[in-house]
């Protein structure tokens, strides 16, 4: 089974054959919504979408820890996390896809971690590469055989939100290295580490990043939902060649 978290523009996968929805509840409370089982190619899938099925769940409510705790109950082979974001570096503009290889985590005040308990033990985890190599491999090769380009590697700033950056944020932000922004990758990917799941995200630059490209001025929102309309498209493409790949 493949677990899909969708984000902004992917609150549902209208290429999966639904078999069921199914409310799980967690040790630390509610997972952003049911999870919605199925079939892609008659590979099993479970589907979430992280901001809830009505996109009402903002970046700092999401109930980060219960979304991946249901998820590992699962057992999943693989956790592919969709996010949208807001491109920094030059070549990074409206509707590219990318794999990011690194984060940089500026996100306060979430649970982020499952080490809460003072009277369990706790262990830290690896982190110098926050995302499983295997799964990022795998969604290279599903998008050379859906014949989509998709950029490979590339540094995520995890931004509080739920407003976006200042243009001066945006070059601290660079000159820290970052070459992406988004509002949902920490501590999504430490606590998928923490419960050892092979995670990683795909990333649709649905902007230029505050002050960059053409938006020197402000971010014009309207466009910015109608290029991950217009890229989620891809990314299901994407995704159906991720279960083939499976089964080469
Ligand atoms: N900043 C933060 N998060 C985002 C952006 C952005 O510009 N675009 C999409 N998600």
């Amino acid at each position: 089974m493949f677990a899909i978290i969708g984000g902004s523009g992917m609150a549902q996968l209208p290429c999966l054959e639904i078999t069921r929805r199914q409310i799980i509840r967690t040790p630390y409370g509610e997972p952003s919504g049911p999870l919605t089982f199925g079939t892609i190619r008659n590979h099993e899938i479970v589907f979430l979408p992280r901001h809830g099925h009505g996109h009402t769940i903002p970046p700092h409510q999401i109930n980060y820890r219960a979304n991946l705790w249901v998820l590992h109950s699962l057992k999943p082979e693989h956790v592919i996390a969709v996010a949208a974001v807001g491109g920094i570096r030059a070549d990074l503009t409206p509707g590219k896809l990318v794999l990011p290889d690194q984060i940089i985590d500026y996100t306060h005040s979430r649970a982020f971690t499952y080490y809460d308990d003072a009277t369990q033990p706790f262990t830290h985890i690896d982190f110098t590469h926050p995302y499983c190599q295997a799964t990022r491999e795998a969604l290279l090769k599903a998008a050379h055989k859906a014949d989509e380009s998709i950029i490979d590697g590339g540094v995520y700033a995890a931004t509080q939100g739920p407003r976006l950056e200042t243009a001066a944020e945006i070059n601290r932000l660079e000159g820290d290295g970052a070459h992406m922004v988004g509002m949902t990758g920490m501590p999504e990917a430490a606590l998928a580490r923490e419960l050892g799941l092979n995670y990683a995200p795909i990333a649709i630059v649905a902007n230029s990043a505050a002050g960059r490209g053409s938006n020197v001025d402000a971010i014009p929102l309207k466009e910015v939902y109608a290029v991950l309309d217009q890229s989620m498209a891809r990314v299901r493409n994407i995704l159906e060649h991720l279960v083939d790949c499976d089964d080469d």
